[in-house]
């Protein structure tokens, strides 16, 4: 057996909940293509579609969001923790020690409330760290919001414009599941030992928090305020290349061709920034680096990844820096849960091999 550094090409699980086709640039959730789903539909029936296996109808719907309104309430003990914890710890960190206390006894197999109770509180949990650290008043959950729109009220206590909804609710929709990438894979070898939903996430939120896998956007914007004009561009980034540095928002180890969740984050992006000065300088940026990754990584094929737009439209929206790897994570919850769901229905426990390459016996 060949040993595949990373499990390149490797197949470690069965899963009827995403199929991500890196050669042709399609994502599809359960028969439905994902750049569609965020164009026309909500969150919610996202999530309802990754967890029932089904687009809802209209009283699924309700009830699923009715469910989800009500699990947005903060626990008082996770409010204690929070203010506990060292104000210079990650938000990441943070998210993480607070789904591991989120439920005393969780049960197995893993329920759909208590997917329901994870995803609906991780947005109350970022919005109230956030606020507590910025000497900011709690904004409460407002219940006639939906999901998206109700974190993003949160975070500032403003109803929301339109159009910032649109953008973040296709942000959400895009990123809900990504078939078996690092954290999901965390999530699924963490399921298979039956040990509990959230001990899964857990997991997952410490494999989300590493650079190279949901950190990307926030260097991405680093990027770009560091090259700050078009005429900076070629010269900033051949001197990353020359440096061997990576560029942040580019390549991917499944798509060799274009991200569709890139090119889906763009158009909405585009609608609401088109004109702004750092939107032109992005498109500008990603043209420069595709064709200079050409030259320096030839046949490498690499291009733009979904972090390049996940800055865009997280800056498009105003979103704090420091909240934009946390905010991927409130997103994929939905998809960590659907996996953990699928995990424990057929279960078998990881347990591959390694391949000694120490000193032979004496
Ligand atoms: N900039 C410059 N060179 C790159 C980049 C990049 N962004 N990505 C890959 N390469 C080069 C590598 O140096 C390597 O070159 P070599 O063949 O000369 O050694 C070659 O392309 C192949 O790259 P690998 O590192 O083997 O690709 P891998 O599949 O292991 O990594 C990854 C994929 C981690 C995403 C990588 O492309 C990367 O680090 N990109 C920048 C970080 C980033 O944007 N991460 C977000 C990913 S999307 C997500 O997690 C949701």
């Amino acid at each position: 057996m060949d040993f595949r550094p990373g499990l390149e090409g490797v197949i470690a699980a069965q899963t009827n909940l995403s199929s991500v086709d890196g050669e042709n640039g399609r994502l599809i959730f359960r028969g439905y293509r994902a750049d569609e789903l965020a164009r026309k539909y909500m969150f919610e029936e996202v999530v309802y579609l990754l967890w029932y296996g089904e687009m809802p109808g209209q009283i699924e719907l309700e009830k699923l969001k009715r469910k989800l309104q009500e699990a947005r309430k903060l626990p008082a003990n996770i409010v204690r923790i929070m203010d506990e914890l060292p104000e210079n710890m990650e938000m990441m960190a943070v998210l993480r020690t607070c789904i591991s206390s989120l439920k005393a006894k969780p049960e197995w197999p893993p329920t759909f409330e208590e997917a329901i109770h994870i995803t609906a509180v991780i947005p109350t949990i970022l919005a109230y760290r956030y606020r507590s650290l910025h000497r900011l008043e709690f904004i409460l959950p407002d219940h006639r919001l939906d999901h998206v729109a109700n974190y993003l009220y949160m975070l500032t206590g403003n109803k929301p414009k339109e159009a910032h909804v649109r953008v973040m609710n296709a942000y959400f929709v895009l990123t809900a599941e990504h078939g078996m990438n690092a954290a999901t894979f965390t999530s699924r070898v963490i399921a298979s030992t039956e040990s509990d939903l959230f001990s899964a996430v857990t997991g997952a939120i410490g494999a989300m928090k590493g650079p190279l896998h949901g950190g990307a956007p926030t260097g991405v914007i680093s990027m770009l305020n560091e090259i700050e004009t078009a005429e900076d561009t070629e010269d900033w980034l051949r001197r990353k290349l020359n440096n061997k540095e990576k560029l942040m928002g580019f390549g991917h180890r499944v798509y060799k061709t274009n991200d569709p969740r890139a090119e889906a984050l763009r158009d909405v992006t585009e609608s609401l920034s088109a004109n702004d000065d750092w939107f032109k300088l992005a498109r500008h940026v990603e043209d420069t680096a595709i064709r200079l990754l050409e030259e320096y990584k030839p046949g490498r094929r690499l291009y733009t990844n979904v972090e390049f737009y996940a800055a865009a439209s997280f800056k498009a929206v105003d979103l704090p820096e420091t909240l934009y790897t946390p905010t991927f994570t409130a997103s994929r919850a939905a998809g960590w849960c659907a996996h953990v769901l699928e995990q424990a229905g057929n279960n078998r426990i990881f347990r591959p091999l390694s391949e000694y390459t120490g000193p032979e016996s004496m």
